[in-house]
């Protein structure tokens, strides 16, 4: 008996042994490694840790790679994937090289690898951070199956512009959200641990601001107050920091007049100093060299100076570190410790993945880990989940299941590319489920679904008008998918006008004057700006680019076997000359709301938006009541709880999302109108009432004062409670000195 349990307790510390995972090697242990490989290195070996190249399309590598694996002169790749393809590189590096340094290969995984997922800002419409999380751990769990270890995500940039494009890779406008956000996709990417099989190392970018390029344009200039850095841009960054992500990547736009790759303020003293962050910085592709062109490097040995003195660890594509290194070493502008940090630091983020003791992927799993049944699943839901009802007069929306006969009309109904989204991983359009697959697939048996596409996305023809009306008029309803191709979002797709590209408002408009009962649904990658659909057509969707389940997860919307509980992340314009228009904006001396002519407001068009921030409707309703405090005044430093009610007052079961901002009327500074500082995801079926608590902490109170400072000033404070930015109940509560 006494030998049977030996066997057993052995058994169990071999079992435990194997699936421990390599990052549990104690910290101190990973330093006394990297400080051993360290004296080691040549200072050519040492450059070539920091340099990052790209790989051909299509995910091959180059040959000019293998030549620099084996001579220790590449740290990492980026595009180059798939298990076979990997592990071949990979082999060269740690079997050939001197040193036997693992590569680490690095791709955009930013929302699926196969299986693709809503884009990240309809995921933040869902305001349920969960579910951003586990879409992220299966496409961790895809991408390291195909040999990946790093993904250059998530993007964390506050954006204010729906002309950037890039607006859809992040989570909106609102830093709070935006920080929900970020340690949700942190933590799905990289778990507890990102050494284990099925993670990825993440990179919170981009650092930072570039959401703010002026005028909308891609990569273009940022200027902004250190307080509004602090505010807005920086907070889903810290979040990430504190979910332990791994790396950094550095934006392309200057800020203040220093370029982000080459800015000390931001990558050294605020990422190290304030927030001691120990993992490293990746440069943007070729970001380093694009200092000369930003004009603060005549040269790239300049440009590699002060990008790396700055906090520039790893560069992408670019070659100036290794070009200019040894050169830039020997006449001072550059030391060794220098160089050795920013080794170091890579090296930390390599044996934390484990690269050391398991350099390889196991080829054996990619194919069965791709596109797997739960995860088509998983990409259902979250499309599902994300999408934001913005009207539905007379119960246009669920569609009545006994309809006789559907129209579907559009350039996007079915079109297997647009709906993936801008940066869709390797996600491939014939795994995609068109909108027309989906709803022909939901629809009942003994219904007929037609449809016509009425015009292209962009264009100038009407030619198929006439055949899409004809059929309108011939069905009981007609459902209207109008919207942006892929391209039309995403890096360097800037928009000057969020109107609809083409003819499809006219389209819409003519399916709209049948009489037929019609809905729009959008699919979109940022606001756009339609304001006669909002006027006239009575059910308005925004289903936005859903991935590779889009079309069911629409048609799950549609025929109301999902009710829909998306609220906007993101304000929508009236017009683009609104813009910038956000929430959080601080008050002027003369309000929009004074009914005078100078007033702060336009005289050509409603100062509002079309929709704000937060909103979004269901097939049920819901009313929010009895907003009550814990107590009416607290000390600087205390906790106030907030609680309200919220009640399902239709007939069909759904989920509020219930939101609380915060404004500090008075202040040593203006401060913002309202500020979110919390929100809730409450179901509800038809009747019931829940109670919702929130705790207002320090931190929901406090800013940066003038002196930096991040303070709560003893004051009255307003606290708002309600299912969007503008319909909420409001208290007040005091804040005393302690
Ligand atoms: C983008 C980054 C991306 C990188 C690598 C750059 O152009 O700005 O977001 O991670 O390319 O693909």
């Amino acid at each position: 008996m006494k030998r049977l349990s030996a066997v057993f307790l052995i058994a169990v510390c071999v079992l435990l042994a194997a699936i421990a995972p390599a990052h549990s090697q104690r910290p101190r242990d990973v330093e006394q490694q990297i400080n051993a490989l360290l004296a080691k290195m040549t200072l050519a070996e040492k450059l070539g840790q920091l340099q990052q190249l790209d790989g051909e399309a299509g995910g091959n590598y180059r040959p000019e790679h293998v030549d620099l694996a084996r001579k220790g002169l590449l740290g990492s790749t980026l595009n180059v994937r798939g298990a076979a393809k990997t592990n071949e590189l990979q082999r060269i590096a740690v079997t050939e090289s001197r040193l036997k340094i693992p590569l680490i290969f690095g791709f955009d995984v930013i929302h699926g690898y196969r299986t693709i997922f809503p884009i990240p800002l309809a995921e933040a419409a869902s305001w349920d951070p969960s579910m951003a999380e586990r879409t992220a751990a299966v496409a961790a769990q895809e991408a390291n199956n195909a040999g990946l270890h790093w993904t250059f995500a998530p993007m964390l940039d506050i954006a204010r512009d729906p002309r950037w494009g890039r607006i859809t890779e992040g989570a909106g406008e609102d830093p709070f959200l935006g920080a929900a956000f970020a340690a949700a996709r942190v933590r799905g990417f990289q778990g507890s641990d990102y050494s284990a099989p099925d993670k990825l190392v993440a990179c919170a970018k981009h650092w930072v601001a570039y959401g703010d390029a002026e005028g909308g344009r891609d990569y273009n200039t940022t200027d902004l107050s250190e307080n509004v850095l602090r505010q807005i841009y920086f907070p889903p960054f810290k979040a990430a920091v504190d979910a332990g992500v791994g790396t950094f990547m550095s934006s392309f736009n200057s800020i203040n007049g220093v370029p982000a790759s080459a800015n000390r303020f931001t990558l050294t003293k605020v990422l190290r100093e304030e927030w001691k962050f120990d993992g490293f910085v990746v440069s943007d592709y070729t970001s380093v060299k694009e200092l000369i062109n930003h004009g603060i490097a005549a040269n790239e040995a300049e440009a590699a100076a002060k990008a790396l003195n700055a906090g520039v660890d790893m560069e992408m594509v670019s070659r100036s570190y290794n070009q200019y290194g040894p050169r830039l070493v020997e006449q001072r502008q550059l030391s060794l410790a220098t160089i050795d940090e920013a080794v170091r630091r890579i090296l930390r983020i390599k044996y934390r993945l484990g690269l050391f003791e398991k350099p390889y992927a196991d080829e054996t799993r990619e194919p069965g880990s791709l596109l797997r049944p739960e995860s088509l699943r998983l990409a259902r839901e979250a499309a599902a989940h994300s999408m934001v009802l913005l009207k539905n007069e007379r119960n246009v929306l669920p569609l009545d299941k006994s309809v006789k006969s559907i129209a579907v009309i559009g350039p996007l109904a079915d079109d297997r590319r647009s709906v993936l989204g801008p940066w869709a991983g390797d996600g491939r359009d014939e795994n995609t489920v068109t909108i027309l697959a989906g709803i022909k697939a939901a629809a009942p048996a003994q219904t007929k679904v037609s449809y016509a596409k009425g015009c292209d996305i962009k264009g100038d023809s009407d030619a198929g008008f006439g055949e899409a009306v004809a059929l309108a008029k011939e069905s009981d309803v007609a459902l209207v998918f109008v919207g942006e191709s892929d391209d039309m979002g995403g890096e360097a797709a800037s928009r000057s006008s969020l109107d609809l590209p083409g003819r499809q408002m006219d389209l819409a408009k003519a399916i709209q004057a049948t009489g037929k009962p019609t809905v729009v649904v959008l699919i979109n990658s940022r606001p756009l700006t339609f304001g006669w659909i909002a006027d006239n057509v009575p059910a308005i969707l925004v289903a936005w680019m859903g991935g590779s389940q889009a079309g069911n997860a629409i048609a799950d919307v549609l025929f109301g076997d999902v009710n829909p509980s998306g609220k906007l992340p993101v304000t929508f314009p009236r017009t683009v000359g609104q813009v910038p228009i956000y929430y959080n904006h601080l008050n002027t001396g003369r309000p929009p709301e004074a009914q005078n002519k100078y007033s702060s407001k336009y005289i050509d068009v409603p100062w509002t938006p079309q929709f704000p921030f937060g909103y979004g409707l269901s097939y049920t309703t819901f009313k929010v009541s009895n907003l009550q405090l814990s107590v009416p005044r607290i000390r600087v430093g205390d906790k106030l709880t907030v609680t309200v009610e919220v009640e399902n007052t239709g007939k069909r079961a759904g989920d509020e999302v219930v939101q609380l901002y915060v404004r500090d009327p008075v202040a040593s500074m203006s401060r913002p109108v309202k500020e979110l500082k919390g929100f809730q995801r409450v179901a509800l079926q038809p009747g019931e009432k829940k109670r919702v608590e929130f705790t207002l902490t320090r931190d929901a109170l406090a800013f940066w004062n003038r002196e930096m400072r991040f303070v709560v000033e003893p004051g009255e404070f307003d606290v708002m409670v309600g299912s969007n930015s503008q319909d909420v109940l409001e208290a007040k509560f005091a804040v005393v000195e302690r």
